[in-house]
């Protein structure tokens, strides 16, 4: 890895609401896959791609996503007591001890640019991930890992995105690319939630960003866009202007977990490939299926 990315920042602090009331007083980065939060996915993805500080911008009322990575003294000690070594491990090396946890908290869900804005002192001047836990995303090479290598080749901010159905564009930040002659996809134009009729194209960006510090300007400018939220969206729009910007089209497969159906999907897969109950699980889906 000859280029690393020091820091990426997780945006926690939405409301959550498709998700009610499980996410009432417990973050949507929460819900569980099989036995593991979608935050811990997310956290692993990043650690793979070499990220040193971790960086959660977390809600003052859920305070769930602080104490997962924090130390719990009771349970360690009641699972040493009972010799349960495996899960003592499990709930001991959630993070790496060279690796900095830092939690920032946005005083009130003003948008995701608001967020990531939150996110200034502690990113520094470099370049950085944002990941949004609730799009998960299974792969060989981790998404974010992809990236890295993308901004190693090309030193410029990259958007991860895929095609989504013309129906759905007004789900999703859209953007229009021009193929360089090397292959490679630069963004000329994003627009956030656009209507069908109205969309460039339907490539959406999803939830992983690299990004310069040079958005952080941006975001401090712009005011509040679609949904009287500041969005990061109108923030990279806004980056276009004196930086190039390129979108990778990642190799993997994404599930929408904030939405009910994209979770459902991804705990029936991870199911499937979980080495404990995988087998036993899909013998089960066999049996429901031919019942239905
Ligand atoms: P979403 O658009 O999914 O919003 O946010 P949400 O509030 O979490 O969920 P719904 O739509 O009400 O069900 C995308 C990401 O940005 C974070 C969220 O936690 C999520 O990871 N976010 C959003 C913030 O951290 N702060 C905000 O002000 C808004």
């Amino acid at each position: 890895m000859s280029f690393r990315i020091q820091s990426t920042v997780f945006p926690v602090a939405g409301l959550g609401t498709r998700f009610l009331p499980a996410t009432k007083v417990s973050p949507k980065e929460m819900l569980p896959i099989v036995n593991k939060p979608l935050i811990q996915y997310a956290v692993e993805e990043a650690l793979s791609a070499g990220a040193e500080r971790l960086i959660f911008i977390t809600s003052p009322s859920k305070r769930a996503i602080e104490q997962h990575f924090q130390a719990n003294v009771e349970l360690e000690s009641a699972l040493s007591d009972s010799g349960n070594k495996k899960m003592l491990a499990l709930v001991q090396n959630i993070v790496p001890s060279n690796v900095e946890c830092v939690f920032v908290q946005q005083g009130a869900p003003l948008g995701l640019g608001h967020a990531v804005l939150c996110a200034r002192a502690a990113v520094g001047e470099a370049p950085f991930f944002v990941h949004l836990a609730d799009d998960l995303i299974r792969s060989d090479t981790p998404c974010l890992e992809q990236m890295r290598q993308y901004y190693e080749r090309y030193h410029s901010s990259v958007l991860a995105i895929e095609a989504v159905p013309n129906d759905r564009t007004a789900n999703y930040g859209i953007v229009s690319v021009k193929k360089e002659p090397s292959g490679a996809r630069r963004v000329d134009k994003i627009v956030e939630k656009p209507k069908p009729e109205e969309a460039p194209s339907n490539l959406a960006v999803v939830g992983r960003y690299l990004l310069t510090p040079a958005i952080f300007e941006q975001l401090e400018e712009g005011s509040p866009g679609a949904g009287g939220e500041i969005q990061l969206t109108d923030g990279i729009a806004g980056i276009l202007e004196h930086e190039s910007v390129h979108a990778l089209l990642f190799e993997g497969t994404r599930y929408d977990c904030g939405s009910r159906l994209g979770y459902l999907k991804a705990t029936v897969e991870y199911g499937l490939h979980n080495e404990e109950v995988g087998e036993r699980f899909r013998k089960y889906l066999k049996g429901l299926t031919n019942k239905m």
